[in-house]
């Protein structure tokens, strides 16, 4: 597959590149703008974003593999990442995990068949106060998990109703 920008993309490239004195900050944000395109940056992908910002691919490549909310592979339409680390696993983190590999018909790190779901087992997502918790498609959070909500959650999902989410303070995160 070839992957290109949109005139739009490019349009939102230049501004953000004019933001800095040197391209490479542009970096972070321009794998952004990729990735809510073509939903992942694989290779292929990350080729275009060097290409187009006039960076070594191994610069980019860096960057894309260091942070794991950049997709390096195709993912499902929704990722969901439940956590599992103390917290939420002493609240039973691993029961929501298990409930949604047997729901969905997958293990963790897989993606259904018909494209529409990844499952993720991720460590802490800093909202441990509302434990067990998951995120979907590094945006938003799903608290205080029961096999009930999660239940829900997949279903609206299924149908292409947006959920419910539950508002939570976390200053540092700009979707919540
Ligand atoms: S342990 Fe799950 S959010 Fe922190």
């Amino acid at each position: 597959m070839v992957y290109e920008f949109t005139k739009e993309d490019l349009n939102e490239i230049e501004k953000i590149k004019s933001r800095y004195p040197e391209v490479k900050p542009a970096t972070l944000p321009v794998l952004w703008i990729a990735q809510n395109r073509f939903g992942h940056v694989d290779p292929e992908v990350q080729r275009l974003v060097a290409k187009t910002l006039e960076l070594p691919e191994a610069h980019v490549h860096g960057v894309a593999t260091f942070y794991t909310q950049y997709y390096k592979e195709k993912k499902g339409k929704y990722v969901l990442d439940v956590c599992t680390c103390l917290s939420c696993q002493l609240c039973g983190g691993y029961d929501i995990l298990h409930y949604l590999e047997e729901k969905l018909g997958i293990k963790k790190g897989e993606t259904t068949e018909d494209g529409m779901f990844t499952l993720n087992e991720v460590e802490c997502l800093g909202a441990c106060g509302y434990a067990p918790m998951l995120q979907v498609t590094n945006d938003k959070y799903v608290n205080n998990l029961t096999p009930e909500k999660a239940e829900n959650l997949v279903e609206s999902l299924k149908k292409g109703e947006e959920p419910e989410y539950e508002k939570i303070e976390m200053p540092l995160r700009k979707n919540n």
